[in-house]
């Protein structure tokens, strides 16, 4: 009865986008469509090449690409080149490189062409750095949702440890740090809050809380 409205959210890392962005497109039975996860699995790629990651590296990574995102029960799942890589494009190594392989142009068009395809028909919840600012500037809802530092640090460390990797909370500080400085920086479609979008911040507040008040935001809409 209603339409299908398109939902966009962009933050820094940890600020709590992809668990809070999942669970409204539950809510909403909307398609949760985490760009991040893209940008990992050319860079997953790069690695698995083991050409280095000079651009000319990137680039011959890029014009091969295979890559699709599959709906699971709750779960998104990345294919590359038929195989399955959603756990591979967490590992800190694949975190170390994103940054640099998101800021070359080529990569960026050519993800930003398959998100803008995706959500043609509605319906969906959109993460990254430059949804609200660039893939999907006529988004009904646009937020940017953030957390202190401090406290990202510490929901990632939580995350990792769960997983089994022991890293320093301030090692782990530093590399989000670096990383939100990187994604901010860049010359292309960096990371800023839009200026219609709302701002939600998640330092002190619950998932729930965090999911209701974007829900509240589109039943207005
Ligand atoms: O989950 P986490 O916040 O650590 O990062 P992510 O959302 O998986 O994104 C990984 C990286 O991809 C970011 O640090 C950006 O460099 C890049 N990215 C981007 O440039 N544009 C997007 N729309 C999404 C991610
Ligand atoms: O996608 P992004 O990097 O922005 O963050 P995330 O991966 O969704 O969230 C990072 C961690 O913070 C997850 O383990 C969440 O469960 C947790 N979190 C939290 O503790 N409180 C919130 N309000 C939001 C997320």
């Amino acid at each position: 009865n209603k339409k299908k409205l398109v939902i966009a959210m962009d933050g820094p890392a940890g600020a709590g986008k992809s668990t809070v962005a999942r669970l409204v497109a539950k809510k909403m039975n909307y398609t949760y469509i985490d760009t991040g996860s893209m940008y990992r699995a050319v860079a997953w790629k790069v690695l698995k090449e083991d050409k280095g990651a000079s651009k000319t590296a990137i680039l011959d990574v890029l014009k091969n690409i295979q890559l699709q995102l599959k709906y699971g029960n709750d779960k998104v799942l990345v294919f590359m080149d038929e195989f399955d890589i959603t756990e591979q494009i967490r590992t800190p190594e694949v975190t170390g490189l994103v940054s640099k392989v998101a800021q070359i142009g080529e990569v960026r068009a050519k993800m930003v062409n398959l998100q803008q395809n995706m959500a043609l028909n509605g319906g969906v919840v959109m993460d990254g750095r430059d949804i609200c600012t660039h893939v999907l500037p006529n988004a009904e809802i646009k937020v940017f949702l953030t957390a202190s530092i401090e406290e990202r640090a510490m929901r990632r460390w939580k995350e990792l440890k769960n997983k089994g990797y022991e890293i320093g909370l301030k090692e782990l500080q530093l590399e989000i740090a670096a990383r939100d400085k990187a994604d901010s920086e860049r010359e292309i479609s960096p990371l800023i809050q839009a200026k219609d979008a709302v701002l939600i911040d998640t330092t002190n507040m619950s998932i729930h809380e965090a999911v209701d008040s974007i829900i509240k935001l589109c039943e207005r809409a």
